[in-house]
C-alpha cells in the first residue's frame, strides 16, 4: 500500500503541471494576438514560465505567418533576452527604445485591485522599469495566481531587490516597519546568496497574510529605504491580466 502512494503522488504533480503548463500557454497565447497586432512596433518582454509561450506565439508569427517582421522586442532580463535570440526575433534596448508600446510580463500573484507580487525569478528590477515605459503593461498567468488578497497563495512574500552590504539593516527595517519576515534569497545548489541580473542580492519579505496592507504605500515606503533597489510590488501599473483556466477558459481582468 505505502510503495504505490509516491508513485500516485507523482502522477497527480505531473497531470497539475501539464494543467498549469496548458493555462500559461492559452493566456500567453490569447493576449499576444490581441495586444500585438502590426502597429505594435517595439514590445516589452517580461521573464518565467509564462512568457516563453508568448515569445513562442509571437515567433510563430514572425516566422509561420509572415507578420511582424519588424517588431522589436526589449528584454526584461537575461533569460528574456536570450529568449529573444534563440527564437530569432529582433533585439532592442532602452537606449534606443525607451517608448515600449505594449509589455507583456507574468505574475506571481495578482489581487482583485491589479496588484501584483513579482519577481519570483528574481528580474524583477529590469521588469518594472520596462513596464514602466509600456504604454500597455500586459500580465498573463495561469489561474494559481489569481487571488482576491495578495498572500492568498503560496508564495515565498515580496521580492526585493537589495544592495548586497546592506540586506540587514534593509530586512530589520522592513520588518519593524510592516511586520513579518525578510530573508535573503539562497541558491539551492551553491550554499550562497542568489546574485540578480544587476549584481545584487534579494529580501523576500513574507508579510503578514491575513492583514490589510495599503500596498502602495508599501511598496513606497519599503522603496525609500536606503540600498532598496526596488520591490516587486506593482502597483496602477498593469492595465490588464489574462489568466489561463483550468477548464480551457481565459478569464481577463482590469
Ligand atoms: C520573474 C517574474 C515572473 O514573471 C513571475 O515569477 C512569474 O513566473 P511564471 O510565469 O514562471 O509563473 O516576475 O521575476
Amino acid at each position: 500500500l505505502f510503495r504505490g502512494a509516491p508513485i500516485l503522488y507523482s502522477q497527480i504533480r505531473k497531470m497539475d503541471d501539464i494543467a498549469l503548463d496548458a493555462a500559461k500557454k492559452t493566456a500567453a497565447r490569447t493576449a499576444v494576438d490581441q495586444w500585438v497586432t502590426e502597429d505594435t512596433k517595439i514590445l516589452g518582454i517580461g521573464s518565467g514560465s509564462t512568457v516563453v509561450y508568448a515569445v513562442q506565439r509571437i515567433a510563430e508569427r514572425v516566422w509561420k505567418e509572415g507578420e511582424l517582421t519588424d517588431l522589436i522586442c526589449v528584454p526584461s532580463s537575461y533569460q528574456a533576452h536570450h529568449l529573444i535570440l534563440d527564437y530569432n526575433l529582433n533585439l532592442g534596448d532602452l537606449d534606443r527604445n525607451p517608448n515600449i508600446d505594449v509589455a507583456i510580463d507574468g505574475a506571481d500573484e495578482v489581487d482583485r485591485h491589479m496588484v501584483l507580487i513579482k519577481g519570483g525569478g528574481g528580474c524583477l528590477l529590469q521588469e518594472k522599469v520596462v513596464a514602466s515605459c509600456a504604454k500597455n503593461f500586459i500580465v498573463v498567468a495561469d489561474y494559481t495566481k489569481n487571488s482576491i488578497r495578495l498572500g492568498e497563495q503560496w508564495c515565498r512574500g515580496v521580492p526585493i531587490e537589495v544592495a548586497p552590504m546592506a540586506y540587514v539593516p534593509i530586512k530589520l527595517h522592513i520588518e519593524a516597519l510592516f511586520g513579518g519576515e525578510a530573508s535573503l534569497r539562497m541558491a539551492k545548489v551553491k550554499a550562497g546568496p542568489i546574485v540578480t541580473d544587476n549584481g545584487n542580492f534579494l529580501l523576500d519579505w513574507k508579510f503578514i497574510a491575513n492583514r490589510e496592507y495599503d500596498w502602495d504605500e508599501v511598496n513606497k515606503a519599503i522603496t525609500m529605504i536606503p540600498g532598496v533597489l526596488e520591490t516587486g510590488l506593482f502597483v496602477n501599473m498593469a492595465q490588464k491580466c489574462y489568466f489561463g483556466m483550468a477548464d480551457g477558459n481565459v478569464k481577463v481582468q482590469n
